[in-house]
């Protein structure tokens, strides 16, 4: 398969985020994010390290566009950091955040790569977070609308493409219940220690903030900009494909609910104005509901839907609660455990993190489930990847990676069967991740680039084997 391969106009590209790559964390007037604060905590990242210098692309951009173009990319995805441009949240617009972010799409304008915006990509300006907690509280909605319009406002001449959040469903739960990630409210050993009901509620009022949030804007974008600038809006949800683990009924629903827990949370709001009945049912008064207002709000209220899709496990109902309560209370509640394992045989080959298991006609199923079930919204794969360790013998080594060619030559071609063979309406397919960076709570131990960063020597990058297939892949019909 080569690019010829896919039907014209599809979109290949590779993804990053702000608070992974850009660094420069104190300049130009960047005020702290959430993440800031956690990566600084102490115990809260496996390597100890933190994303202050991360791998600098808030100053070398020029060069990294010059290896998308040299690799035939036509997009790039990328997010724009809040606290750059309002350093409080809100208030006062810092126009030296404004100016780079002008700069960054120019440049990509300039070679011929078309800029894919996320909005919200994790990094909470610090100052929200401790003026109201922020995403708990609903005043969240006002100053997040705010700080999107003024990306329309500023960048929508050029950019057409933009996504509201990305990963809802991750931020929620691992910041909010597991406490693996920012804001960090709940310590994973203190949920080990003493977590065993399902007790949550601060994931589904966050996740409910969110969606408004996204409702409210997209309603801006809609009545405001989208005639005089002609771009779409969507968002990106994590999506692993489920499986059950026998073909017992009990199982095969558990699977159905381990889904409805977490694309369905998020995309039924959006499509249909509500939450899955299954949530409704098993969560009972901890799920806030939506007025009427609020779901005519939100409802509709997509152009596409971005997926970011790595993995595939299992599901199977869950009786004891044991291992789910372990992981996390909303999984709990969906009455599913879900396990990369059936016995002791893994679902597929490992990658480098330890959740990340290679299942390639995962895509393919799960592309298939959202046409069957939500319907043909056009889709775009925002994310997929994967990681090779940060244990290497040399440079020279690390920059083998057949297991990476491998993996997209696989995920590509089932993704280019449900879209010829099964009728899928995908878009564009968006390799995470350009460069290796710095991954949340496991820091630089984990290496998602197509190119390798030298962190020991000024952060160069060098073209792993996998820069070559794309570029193959993309410059041949
Ligand atoms: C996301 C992801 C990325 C990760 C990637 C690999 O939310 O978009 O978490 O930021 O780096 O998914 O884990």
């Amino acid at each position: 398969i080569n690019r010829g391969s896919f039907p014209k106009g599809f979109v290949f590209g590779t993804a990053s985020s702000a608070f992974q790559y850009e660094g420069a964390v104190k300049e130009d007037g960047r005020g702290p994010s959430v993440w800031d604060t956690f990566s600084h905590s102490f115990g809260k990242i496996i390597d100890f390290s933190n994303a202050d210098v991360a791998v600098d692309q808030y100053h070398r951009f020029a060069e990294d566009i010059q290896l998308m173009k040299d690799m035939g990319m036509d997009a790039y995805r990328f997010s724009i950091s809040w606290s750059r441009i309002y350093p409080n949240g809100n208030g006062a617009i810092n126009q030296a955040g404004v100016d780079h972010y002008n700069k960054l799409i120019n440049a990509l304008i300039a070679a011929g790569i078309e800029p894919y915006v996320t909005i919200y990509h994790w990094d909470l300006p610090q100052a929200l977070e401790d003026r109201y907690n922020g995403w708990l509280d609903p005043q969240i909605i006002k100053d997040y609308a705010t700080f999107a319009e003024t990306c329309f406002e500023k960048f929508g001449d050029r950019v057409k493409q933009w996504i509201t959040f990305n990963e809802p469903h991750t931020f929620t739960i691992q910041g909010y219940d597991v406490g693996l990630q920012a804001p960090g409210r709940c310590s994973i050993l203190l949920r080990l220690l003493c977590r065993a009901g399902n007790s949550a509620t601060e994931p589904y009022i966050v996740a409910h903030n969110v969606l408004l949030s996204h409702g409210t804007v997209a309603d801006i974008y809609k009545k405001k900009y989208k005639a005089k600038q002609g771009g779409s809006l969507g968002i990106s949800f994590d999506v692993m494909w489920f499986e059950p683990s026998s073909n017992s009924t009990e199982d095969i629903e558990a699977t159905q609910r381990a889904q409805d827990f977490q694309l369905g949370w998020f995309i039924e709001p959006l499509l249909f104005g509500d939450y899955p009945s299954s949530m409704k049912t098993r969560v009972g008064n901890r799920l806030p509901l939506f007025s009427k207002s609020e779901a005519a709000l939100i409802k509709g209220s997509l152009d596409f839907v971005g997926i970011n899709h790595y993995t595939t496990y299992y599901a199977k109902q869950n009786s004891s609660n044991i291992i789910s309560n372990l992981l996390n209370d909303s999984l709990a509640d969906s009455g599913a455990t879900t396990l990369p394992f059936r016995g002791l045989k893994p679902i597929g080959d490992r990658a480098n993190s330890i959740w990340l298991y290679i299942v390639p006609h995962g895509i393919r199923s799960l592309m298939n489930y959202i046409k069957n079930k939500y319907g043909n919204i056009p889709i775009f794969i925002t994310e997929n990847g994967m990681d090779d360790s940060n244990t290497f013998i040399s440079i020279k080594d690390a920059l083998k990676d057949e297991k990476r060619i491998k993996y997209h030559n696989d995920y590509l071609t089932n993704l280019l069967a449900s879209i010829k063979e099964d009728g899928c309406n995908v878009k564009g397919y968006f390799v995470w991740s350009l460069l290796d960076n710095w991954e949340w709570a496991a820091g630089y131990t984990s290496r998602f680039g197509l190119f390798f960063v030298d962190y020991n020597d000024k952060l160069k990058r060098y073209p792993k084997d996998s820069v070559k297939w794309f570029k193959n892949f993309l410059t041949s019909t």
